[in-house]
């Protein structure tokens, strides 16, 4: 068995099923319950359609030879506009199996050494407020509270920056 979090590599399209299927584990297991109007299609439409943004990043964590994990995001848009100082960190998840090894803080430590090397300043990610796990994590790399606060899917969300 490899380390956790030892085997990044680049997501392609052809991983958005696996990857579908972490994400739909680790946000049932997130809210305990399962999450209504959401299926493996629209999950999967919704990280082809991601991967395809313009300047998209995604990095998978594979264990064993499967995918446990990943992040993904595409640089900022503010106004209309590409923000060329900041990268927004759509998705992180790790499948719940996996979660507690490290992998989680390894993924989240790629994107800010990938983009910190491209000098990139900052990285923003929104989070549920009640998200303590992931809060948590955010916090101990130095990511701290942007203050910008929206619902969504009914959950009171907060943004994070961390600088580079
Ligand atoms: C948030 C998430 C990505 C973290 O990934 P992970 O691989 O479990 O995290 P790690 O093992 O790298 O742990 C990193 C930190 O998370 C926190 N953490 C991990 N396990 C924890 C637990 N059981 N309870 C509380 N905090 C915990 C700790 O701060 C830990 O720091 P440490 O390494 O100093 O102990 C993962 O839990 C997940 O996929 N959650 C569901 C999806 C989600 O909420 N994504 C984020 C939405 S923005």
């Amino acid at each position: 068995m490899n380390h956790p979090g030892d085997d990044l590599r680049p997501a392609t399209v052809a991983d958005a099923l696996s990857m579908a299927v972490v994400m739909e584990r680790a946000s049932t297991h997130r809210k305990s319950r399962l999450v209504p109007n959401r299926s493996i299609d629209s999950d999967i439409d919704y990280l082809v359609e991601r991967l395809g943004r313009p300047g998209a990043w995604c990095r998978v964590a594979i264990m064993n030879g499967e995918i446990v994990g990943f992040v993904a995001g595409n640089p900022l848009m503010r106004d209309g506009q590409h923000d060329s100082d900041t990268q927004d960190l759509g998705l992180i998840m790790v499948a719940p199996d996996w979660q507690g090894y490290g992998i989680g803080r390894k993924l989240l430590e790629w994107a800010a050494g990938y983009h910190g090397a491209r000098k990139v300043k900052f990285l923003e990610l929104w989070t549920q407020e009640d998200n303590t796990r992931a809060r948590r994590l955010y916090e101990s790399l130095g990511s701290t509270l942007t203050g910008e606060t929206k619902m969504r899917q009914d959950e009171s969300m907060v943004r994070y920056r961390l600088s580079l």
